[in-house]
């Protein structure tokens, strides 16, 4: 049964593909869009005015990187101007504290900071890109101005063992949320996924610690984890449900209904330049497609769950069982759930092969050491012993 239709809460602005950064698990497509193809101050401005009349409440100012907009201060005055609350989500770069201080006046409510981990060498190379020191700098920035900051740690295999300097890091600033979200498989990162999937220990062990630190922290900072869903004995409810909660708009502005639609076959996506955002959250092709639950196959279509997690995700439904109308193969109820098991345990083997060889090495005598094992501030998350991968780091737009 399909249920009466919702307006949009939030509107996700990919501002710009561009960006001074190259993160191998980035979420932007792998077909990034031009500079040229760039929708104008103007052109936001009207979207945000008829995003907040379609009932919007948030814009979350994302990427690429929304700083390399040279309008930046103008289109936050724009979305402020609709009554929208105003989420910057950035990499803390190109910035200064005078841009910093600019963008505050202008009426930003919300800064996220993205780090790719607490120590430079590795956080680098995620970034392909000497980020890491800039991105202190802002901590520290911040810490003088009145804003609300939320620090988001992209979690994967590579950084899962700095969890513990990560948490010293967030409580050490003024963020009053830190997200520890484990990579999603989709993009950059679906490209990069075998790199990057932690294993079980160290999943095992991040929740554990995690789960501490929220009770220790409770009252002071929100803290928040998003596990990586391949583990997950049931999927995530992508988006809050296709087409339910949120809707994004590219660079270019086309709408779509989350950020790897375009992976699917036969969606016809429209664009703000040419109707209006409620007509396309109303009734364009994608954003109807899978509103609802007439789409639904079993398990789902008689599944208690189905109100809860909506199926799960279409697109990693098409990336992994090539159809978007299957049951997310994450849900330990999918006929396509031996799919992901088989890429679990590849993984793991994997890493516990390298590990034991490499342990062998080092009794043996040999001058190769393991990485070490970060017991610091209790959390015993061992780290994998794996030579640098050959990363497909995403490129920058023309
Ligand atoms: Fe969710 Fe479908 Fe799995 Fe049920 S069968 S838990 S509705 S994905
Ligand atoms: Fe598209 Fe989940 S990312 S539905």
């Amino acid at each position: 049964m399909n249920e009466p239709r919702s307006n949009p809460l939030a509107l996700i602005a990919e501002l710009t593909h561009r960006c001074p950064l190259h993160c191998v698990y980035c979420s932007n497509p792998l077909e990034l869009e031009a500079r040229t193809t760039e929708l104008s101050t103007e052109e936001w401005s009207r979207v945000f005015q008829e995003a907040a009349a379609l009932g919007v409440l948030q814009a979350d100012f994302t990427g690429g990187e929304p700083l390399t907009r040279p309008d930046i201060l103008d289109l936050i005055r724009a979305a402020r101007a609709a009554r929208l609350y105003v989420n910057l989500i950035t990499s803390g770069l190109p910035l200064d504290e005078s841009r910093l201080e600019a963008l505050v006046q202008a009426g930003l409510d919300h800064f996220q900071l993205s780090f790719q981990g607490a120590r430079e060498e590795v956080a680098n190379e995620i970034s392909g890109t000497r980020a890491h020191a800039q991105k202190l700098r802002v901590l520290e920035w911040l810490k003088r101005h009145r804003i609300a900051v939320t620090l988001n740690f992209v979690m994967h295999r590579r950084n899962i063992e700095q969890l513990p300097e990560m948490l010293s890091l967030a409580e050490s600033s003024s963020a009053s949320r830190v997200e520890f979200a484990n990579v999603q498989y989709y993009g950059w990162a679906f490209a990069n996924r075998d790199a990057l999937l932690p294993t079980r220990e160290q999943l095992t062990h991040s929740i554990d610690f995690l789960k501490k630190a929220q009770e220790r922290l409770a009252g002071k900072i929100k803290v928040e984890y998003i596990v990586p869903d391949y583990y997950a004995r049931f999927p995530k409810p992508c988006m809050g449900g296709w087409a339910r909660k949120l809707m994004l708009i590219t660079p270019s502005g086309e709408a779509l209904p989350c950020h790897a639609a375009k992976v699917i076959p036969g969606l016809a996506f429209e664009n703000v330049k040419n109707r209006h955002l409620s007509e396309i959250w109303e009734v364009s092709d994608a954003f109807e497609r899978f509103r609802g639950e007439s789409w639904m196959q079993e398990p789902c279509k008689t599944c208690d769950r189905r109100a809860l997690d909506f199926g799960g995700c279409r697109c990693q439904a098409f990336l992994l069982a090539a159809d978007a109308t299957a049951t997310d193969p994450v849900c330990s109820l999918a006929p396509q759930r031996p799919k992901v098991d088989a890429i679990l345990l590849t993984i793991n083997s994997r890493v516990a092969q390298a590990s034991a060889s490499a342990l062998t090495t080092t009794i043996s005598g040999d001058a190769t050491e393991p990485r070490r094992t970060d017991s610091s501030a209790g959390a015993s998350v061992a780290a994998p012993t794996e030579s640098k991968p050959a990363w497909r780091y995403r490129p920058n737009p023309s």
